[in-house]
């Protein structure tokens, strides 16, 4: 095939044998955000660039390199969005649906688009379901968020595979001080620093703390932490997150060096991660952000939320083989009639059959086929039960119905009969 006619490096397609895995988990977690009393919001793809380097900050490796701008027809720059934080806050402002302190919970879903290097667990077009809560300060709700992570993890079977890391990065006021006294003591072992950690010194001296060069971080290790900066809000807002974490039993580890690579955070910030996937362990990420709606030109609004990353959530449930065994099976029942006549009747007695059991998989066979052929491809498609109507059950106003999986003998049941058999035979999902 020639290079044009191929996806774009770093990608994907989800093909349709993938498709199950996905829709179990946005299903699971659609359930579950809907029982926390979560409501949905969509927003477009493309933004004004504008919008991502006001809100996730010009020195950023997001805004620096990694965003798919471009120019429109009418010359304004526009942004593939790299994430979903900016986009939802600039949503928010523009309907005024936080004004006067109304709390709103929000979730999104949706792709979007980094130019990083891909590799397993790492692409350019990727999925996120984010949440964002504004108009709650209290660290009661940056425990909600990280509880009912807690429970997806549980309803998924990943809970042992995954750690909480958290830390906060306190006020605006209390992480200037702290700023302050990192640039001091950097800036004192400059020459031994790495290059991008000596330009981040001058940008954006926090992201040092993140860096994976060996020798910086063992200048790192000396240098001041962020906990001794706190002001006592912050302090007492970081406590009461742990103790309500405490409380439900959910384990954390303190991770000084979590800074985040964007810049909007204040206060709380965690991840989740985990050694399952290789180099990209994080598969949710987030943490609170009190600045970013007034930096966005709204009224001060306190806000907190995170995302996760759908492709290394359906990694990690492959990986640790958590497939629940209802979702491979996308066919309960395959009709197969034989002839003219029992075809016309067959098509309108699965009509019938849907109208009383609406949840059941129920194909019917196309494109005719000889006896032989048409078994084949019940059996294929993975069906509990073949039904069968050929000349024979026409004159007796039967189907045959044949167990394809296990025991069972073939059977003949009457056509009015057939949606209550069914309905003691199969569970519906
Ligand atoms: P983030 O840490 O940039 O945060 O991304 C969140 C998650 O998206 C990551 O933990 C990872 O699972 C997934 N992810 C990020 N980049 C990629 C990629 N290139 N390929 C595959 N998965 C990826 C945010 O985006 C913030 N907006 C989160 C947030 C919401 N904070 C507050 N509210």
């Amino acid at each position: 095939m020639s290079k044009s006619l191929q996806a774009i490096r770093g990608m994907n397609d989800i093909l349709p044998e993938q498709t199950p895995l996905w829709r179990h988990f946005e299903g699971t977690v659609a359930r579950l955000l809907d029982n926390y009393g979560y409501k949905q919001i969509r927003m477009p793809i493309v933004e004004f660039t504008e919008l991502f380097k006001r809100s996730i900050g010009e020195v950023t490796d997001i805004v620096e390199k990694e965003m798919y701008t471009f120019d429109d027809r009418n010359g304004d720059s526009l942004t593939l969005r790299p994430e979903g934080t900016a986009a939802c806050v600039r949503a928010v402002l523009e309907h005024g649906i936080t004004g006067g302190g109304q709390v709103q919970k929000l979730w999104y879903v949706g792709p979007m688009f980094r130019h990083e290097r891909p590799q397993k667990g790492r692409y350019r077009q990727f999925h996120q379901i984010g949440l964002e809560v504004f108009n709650l300060e209290g660290p009661d709700i940056d425990a909600e968020l990280i509880v009912l992570t807690w429970r997806l993890w549980g309803e998924l079977g990943i809970r042992d595979a995954v750690k909480l890391e958290l830390n906060s990065l306190g006020t605006s006021e209390s992480r200037g001080r702290y700023r302050e006294a990192l640039v001091a003591f950097l800036s004192e072992h400059l020459d031994k620093l790495d290059e991008d950690s000596q330009r981040r010194l001058k940008t954006n001296p926090l992201r040092v703390l993140d860096t994976k060069n060996a020798d910086t971080q063992a200048i790192l290790a000396d240098a001041p932490k962020m906990a001794d900066y706190l002001d006592d809000e912050s302090r007492l807002h970081f406590e009461g997150l742990k103790a309500r974490l405490d409380a439900v039993g959910i384990p954390y580890v303190i991770n000084p060096k979590l800074v985040r690579g964007l810049d909007y955070y204040s206060k709380t910030v965690f991840e989740w991660v985990t050694d399952k996937l290789g180099a990209q362990g994080t598969v949710c990420a987030g943490g609170r952000y009190d600045g970013l709606v007034e930096q966005m030109g709204g009224k001060p609004t306190p806000g907190v939320g995170f995302a996760m990353g759908i492709e290394r959530l359906v990694l990690m449930l492959e990986t640790l083989e958590q497939i629940p065994e209802e979702i491979s099976r996308q066919v309960d029942v395959y009709l197969c009639a034989f002839g003219e006549a029992a075809e016309l009747a067959g098509l309108a007695l699965a009509e019938r059959v849907r109208d009383q059991l609406p949840n059941l998989r129920l194909q019917v066979n196309a494109g005719a086929g000889s006896f032989k052929s048409q078994f084949k491809k019940a059996d294929k498609s993975g069906a509990l039960y073949a039904l069968i109507l050929g000349d024979d059950e026409m004159a007796r106003q039967v189907v045959g119905f044949k167990p394809l999986r296990g025991q069972g003998e073939q059977q003949s049941i009457a056509w009015d009969a057939l949606a209550a058999h069914l309905a003691t035979c199969i569970v519906q999902g």
